[in-house]
């Protein structure tokens, strides 16, 4: 099931916090319908809301527990120099590349991490949701001292259904990266990280990947990677070098 975005889940929600037009252009630019407060009982499961200076996305049933937003923050035990060591999986997978494009965003997680390693990043989304809270994040990073300390230019948000985009690429990145949504294991598994399940209700399971994959092929330049769940088959043939991370796999396929 393919949603892009399940528009009856969310609205937008004034909650106190922020510019109250500008949580309201958004809601008329995203097409949502806008409460001035939680008191008038939002019907929607999810919410967009300031908070903490952020854009959030509020589960409704756990409005206690303050919302997801696009996490700027290295990850625990990940250095903080810039840039990163080249360390790990999805360094050894992304080579020598330099160009990445990310064509499906999502929180953003895997593009910050590459994008504190050093390399350059066009990010893709086609959620309008999902969009917005990376614009949120990215305009964050771009306010932070170490990014404007050191001139550098935070990852560029494209905003679409990536198989169109990366068909009209003018200049071809050295890496197409993808992580589209799988569905989960078919057995009993741990449940999913509650960002990952959050995007899962906002999105639906990315049922285009075969078609986005052959598209990516055609659209970089030296490589193109799929992060998989470990129990899912590769998405292309036999792929060129895999990379066994934690419960992940990155498969790559050089042109
Ligand atoms: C599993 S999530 C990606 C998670 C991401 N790697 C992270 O670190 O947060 C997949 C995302 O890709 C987006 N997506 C899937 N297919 C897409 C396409 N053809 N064009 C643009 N976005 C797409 C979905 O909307 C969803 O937000």
């Amino acid at each position: 099931m393919m949603l892009i975005d399940n528009n009856t889940q969310v609205a937008v929600c004034y909650t106190d916090e922020g510019d109250k037009a500008a949580l309201q252009q958004l809601a008329n630019q995203l097409g949502l319908r806008f409460y001035h407060s939680l008191a008038a009982q939002p019907t929607e499961a999810f919410l967009l809301t300031y908070r903490d200076n952020c854009l959030k996305l509020l589960d409704k049933q756990l409005l206690k527990k303050g919302g997801l937003m696009v996490e700027i923050e290295p990850r625990a035990g990940e250095q903080r120099s810039f840039p990163a060591p080249k360390q790990g999986a999805l360094a050894q997978a992304l080579g020598k590349s330099k160009t990445v494009v990310d064509a499906t965003t999502g929180w953003g997680q895997d593009s910050l991490y590459m994008f504190r390693m050093g390399y350059q990043m066009q990010c893709i989304e086609r959620s309008p949701v999902m969009a917005a809270l990376l614009h949120d994040g990215f305009n964050r990073l771009a306010q932070c001292a170490w990014v404007q300390s050191l001139n550098l230019a935070v990852p560029q948000l494209l905003v679409g259904d990536a198989i169109a985009i990366l068909t009209g690429l003018t200049t071809k990145p050295d890496c197409i990266y993808l992580d589209p949504m799988f569905p989960p294991k078919p057995k009993k598994s741990a449940l999913a990280k509650k960002p990952l399940q959050i995007l899962h209700d906002l999105v639906g399971y990315d049922t285009d990947k075969e078609q986005l994959f052959n598209c990516a092929l055609q659209a970089t330049g030296k490589r193109v990677i799929v992060k998989s769940p470990d129990y899912a088959k590769p998405l292309g043939e036999k792929p060129s070098e895999s990379f066994q991370g934690k419960l992940v796999r990155y498969d790559v396929y050089q042109v």
